[in-house]
């Protein structure tokens, strides 16, 4: 293969998705040429932003390697998941995505090194479900990386095997090959919190009661939220989320001690959150009326994580916490978004 035939790029899996939109965004101020996969065809607002979108399959082979005949990926940023909640109706289905899909691009991004030479970098992003800390008092400190990996959710046994298998495809993949390889995947992972965006809702997950929350006052609709009032884990405005991809996709490799980092932003409650609404919305109506099994699974993670190893290697600093996530952030985008629609 002719590499020169080929245009560079980044390739974006879950295009659509929550951090899909916000990378999209930043990455093409960055004035480079994204490719982006969806099993939806690509959100209208974001497509001048890319330089090809492809709506289909991550676990479809040949459309993959159609899109890799064409594109020389320098980097993937592999996004599509199913969620924690959505994967508890179907595991077997959430395991194909989200194992079976992060193997078949990381032996892609291992394709694409052998024939360029050089590392192909590959940004994952984990979730504080790959913890299993339920009922234990050790839920309220700050756990470090390799504490408590032990899920309760189809999701958190995927992330965690997943962080394995990119470690694996760094360091060991074709150990015993006569020829020591040329290039190889560059794995990095960042466990994300909670994460809440103005511009657009979750789905599918289980920390999405704050989110719901706020995007429902905003709206003037009644929410009943799913867990306790007291039920507290961390979180992180989405534009934090999105420069922690940015900045770990930039980091030099030699600057990261590991490569599962944590990151944490601001750990509150669900009424931490209603508080804030009320502050912000008039009359909103929150309930609380706690589903027990979606509540076990919030109770399963942690209260807060343990992230000085990303503040010291690549220099992680969140910009929110919980009160300016509020003023600054959420409340001036998504009154306007719901205002002009
Ligand atoms: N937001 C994810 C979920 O709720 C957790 O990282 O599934």
């Amino acid at each position: 293969m002719d590499n020169r035939a080929r245009h560079q790029a980044i390739l974006i899996t879950g295009a659509n998705g929550e951090m899909g939109h916000g990378l999209i965004h930043a990455l093409a101020e960055q004035n480079v040429d994204l490719v982006a996969v969806d099993l939806h065809p690509l959100d209208p607002a974001l497509r001048s932003k890319v330089r090809a979108h492809q709506a289909g399959d991550i676990l479809d082979t040949q459309l993959m390697q159609r899109l890799v005949s064409q594109y020389e990926v320098t980097t993937i940023f592999h996004l599509a998941a199913l969620l924690s909640t959505r994967a508890e109706f179907s595991p077997e289905i959430a395991h194909r995505v989200n194992v079976t899909g992060t193997l078949e691009l990381l032996r892609l991004a291992h394709q694409q090194s052998t024939w360029s030479g050089v590392r192909t970098k590959f940004i994952f992003p984990s979730s504080i479900a790959a913890y299993g800390v339920g009922g234990k008092k050790d839920r309220l400190q700050a756990l470090k990386e390799h504490e408590y990996t032990e899920p309760t959710t189809m999701y958190g046994c995927n992330k965690v095997y997943c962080e394995h298998l990119g470690r694996y495809f760094a360091e060991y993949y074709q150990q015993l090959a006569a020829e020591p390889i040329k290039g190889g995947v560059d794995f990095r992972c960042i466990r994300f919190p909670g994460l809440i965006s103005a511009d657009t809702v979750p789905s599918g997950g289980t920390s999405d009661f704050g989110p719901e929350m706020i995007h429902a006052a905003a709206q003037g609709q009644p929410y009943a939220c799913f867990v306790r009032p007291d039920t507290t884990i961390p979180f992180m405005a989405m534009p934090d989320g999105v420069q922690a991809l940015l900045d770990l996709y930039a980091a030099p490799e030699e600057a990261l001690s590991q490569r599962v980092y944590n990151i944490n932003a601001f750990s509150c409650s669900a009424q931490d959150f209603c508080d804030e609404v009320h502050k912000y919305f008039e009359r909103p109506q929150v309930s609380f009326i706690p589903h027990l099994k979606r509540q076990a699974i919030v109770d399963s993670w942690p209260a807060a994580v343990n992230d000085a190893p990303a503040r010291r290697d690549w220099g992680f600093s969140p910009q929110y916490d919980l009160q300016n996530a509020f003023s600054d952030y959420l409340v001036p985008r998504i009154s306007a978004r719901y205002t002009s629609s």
